[in-house]
């Protein structure tokens, strides 16, 4: 792949990035992404507007104003699409509308007028892989014969074994068991098999179908034309699937991937195709919509996707599966830095979102816990520092958020959330949980409803029940009580995110020794020094002016485990 040539940071020039906080932000331009701070709005657990329970559309709009002030670019929402939740909205019954209980396309119109006022951006969710089980194509699929056009919109097979009560091949679902159901006709016999990666509610679709590609440029389309800037992909490396029968044996795991595309499922060569053809549809607009990959592929093949003529960007995980570790965080960053050049793209960070422990609570965990163990004991024990784990965290971002590239943060990472480990058996709600037969808990932990207020039975979060309960200790942490306080927090973010936007100048690094195995000093264009002390050891900053820090210096020196940026 080309090198690519050095982007520019906003068409607007360097002068419209001065702050107009609060209220108002400048234009970015076109290469808005490349450099922009995304915050992920679980749409269900961010803000409750009638009192259902269930956070909602208008219940975004109406804290729009504490995400300007907060100071991110953008608003990624996880989807808010009519949906039966057998897996948290990713199984959508309708791709272009409003699940009643979240609000309306009204309301969404709402929603993008109210961010696009202070300059946010907003980006959805689309789930291709899969429709839910309800979605009227599926349907359509039960009520008609094998080998009919309708079921040929997903993967339909005949079982194997004499009697075809054998799944037509052994592949897993992510979930736990087959990725293969059994379907009964009208009188109970036994009928065909349908393919889901995911859960039973959510079969994939056949990307070798263009009918299923006609569908999806629809989408895409309905959502521009509605205002939306860009799109995050789900789960964007398996749509295109080798289906030839005999079907292959998938011996790999996601971590052990072919570095030439020929998996049977995951990170093919063909699913190209179709992000080439996605690329046109965003093209076709001004400015251009942006998307980005929630791939898993080898590292090495994660580049494809994040070309300029395909989705644009890709996420990575590797920050976030990293330990709390000097080496580790810098190796990470040196090769996803490459990655990206390699694309021509930005490169992604992230260290917490909707699928995984919170950060806090992954570094207050000693190194090697098993996170799925851990949540089985609802958190119980000693193992768990939770001071570590806060202190940890704001180190990190800290770094995270001088790096060059887009940083995407989770609703409530900036509060200094913990995740949820004692969440009572009988509220969960992940698939997860259902599919391990009650041995992996799963994800619900990070997605309790927010808390805005001490008071309130919900901590402000809506004015009747939460659909998963909050723990008494948040509100100690909710928003009003860390609002204006200095130290908080919501403060660090809030600063370290309006000096970003003050600093950001282009997309180069470079590293500074500093002197120790467990310190890292990274210095950006125009003197923007960020030192982090992943160590126990105090470290004396060199000279400069401070002007964030995730804990209190002590004689000039940086405590361990935080971060200071400086300018020199
Ligand atoms: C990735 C999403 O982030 C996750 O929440 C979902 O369960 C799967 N894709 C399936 O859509």
């Amino acid at each position: 792949m080309p090198a690519p040539d050095p982007a520019p940071l906003d068409a607007a020039g360097p002068d419209a990035r001065s702050d107009a906080r609060p209220g108002s932000r400048p234009d970015l331009g076109a290469t808005w992404w490349r450099q922009a701070v995304v915050y992920q709005v679980y749409p269900r657990s961010f803000a409750d507007s009638d009192g259902d329970g269930l956070g909602d559309i208008p219940g975004v709009t109406s804290r729009v104003g504490y995400l300007a002030e907060l100071g991110v670019d953008a608003i990624w929402l996880s989807p808010f699409y009519p949906s039966a939740l057998a897996d948290g909205g990713y199984d959508v019954d309708d791709y272009r509308d409003v699940a009643p209980e979240l609000g309306t396309l009204t309301d969404f119109d709402a929603l993008v007028g109210a961010a696009h006022a202070v300059g946010i951006k907003i980006i959805v969710d689309i789930v291709p892989n899969h429709t839910s089980n309800r979605h009227a194509w599926f349907l359509e699929a039960l009520a008609s014969a094998p080998g009919s056009a309708a079921r040929n919109r997903y993967v339909f097979r005949d079982g194997t074994g004499v009697d075809g009560s054998l799944p037509p091949s052994d592949w897993q679902s992510h979930f736990g068991g087959p990725a293969w159901t059994r379907l009964t006709d009208a009188d109970g016999n036994p009928e065909q098999w349908y393919l889901h990666l995911f859960a039973p509610e959510q079969p994939d679709l056949n990307w070798d179908n263009r009918e299923v590609h006609e569908e999806f440029l629809t989408t895409l389309r309905f959502w521009a034309d509605r205002g939306v800037d860009g799109y995050r992909v789900d789960v964007a490396h398996a749509l295109a699937k080798d289906l030839s029968d005999p079907l292959r044996s998938k011996p790999e795991t996601p971590g052990e991937l072919p570095l030439d595309g020929s998996d049977p499922l995951f990170d093919r060569n063909e699913v190209h195709e179709i992000y080439a053809e996605w690329r046109q549809v965003f093209d076709s607009y001004d400015p251009p919509r942006t998307a980005v990959a929630e791939a898993f592929s080898a590292p090495e093949r994660r580049a494809l996707y994040a070309r300029p003529t395909e989705l644009g960007q890709a996420f990575n995980f590797d920050l976030l599966k990293a330990d709390f570790d000097a080496a580790e965080f810098r190796e990470v960053v040196e090769f996803c830095l490459a990655q990206a050049a390699e694309a021509g793209s930005s490169s992604t960070w992230v260290l917490s979102n909707h699928d995984v422990v919170r950060h806090a609570s992954r570094y207050g965990l000693p190194t090697g816990t098993d996170l799925d163990d851990w949540l089985m004991t609802d958190g119980l024990g000693t193992i768990l520092d939770e001071e570590q784990g806060l202190r940890r965290a704001r180190a990190a971002v800290l770094f995270m958020l001088a790096l060059p590239g887009s940083a995407y943060l989770y609703q409530g990472e900036e509060l200094g959330l913990q995740e949820v480990a004692d969440l009572p058996a009988g509220a969960l709600q992940d698939p997860i949980w259902l599919r391990t037969q009650h041995t992996k808990k799963g994800r619900d932990g990070a997605r309790v409803p927010l808390p805005w207020t001490e008071e309130g039975a919900t901590y402000g979060f809506g004015s009747g029940n939460a659909w998963l309960p909050q723990p008494a200790a948040w509100s100690r942490v909710a928003v009003d009580q860390q609002d204006g306080v200095g130290g908080s927090t919501l403060e660090l973010y809030r600063d370290a995110l309006r000096i970003r936007r003050e600093l950001q100048t282009d997309e180069t690094l470079d590293w500074i020794d500093a002197g120790r195995d467990d310190v890292v000093h990274l210095v950006r264009p125009g003197g923007w020094h960020c030192v982090t002390n992943f160590g126990t050891e105090p470290y004396a900053l060199p000279a400069g002016e401070v002007r964030v820090a995730s804990a209190e210096l002590v004689d000039g020196q940086l405590p361990g485990e935080s971060s200071a940026w400086f300018t020199a």
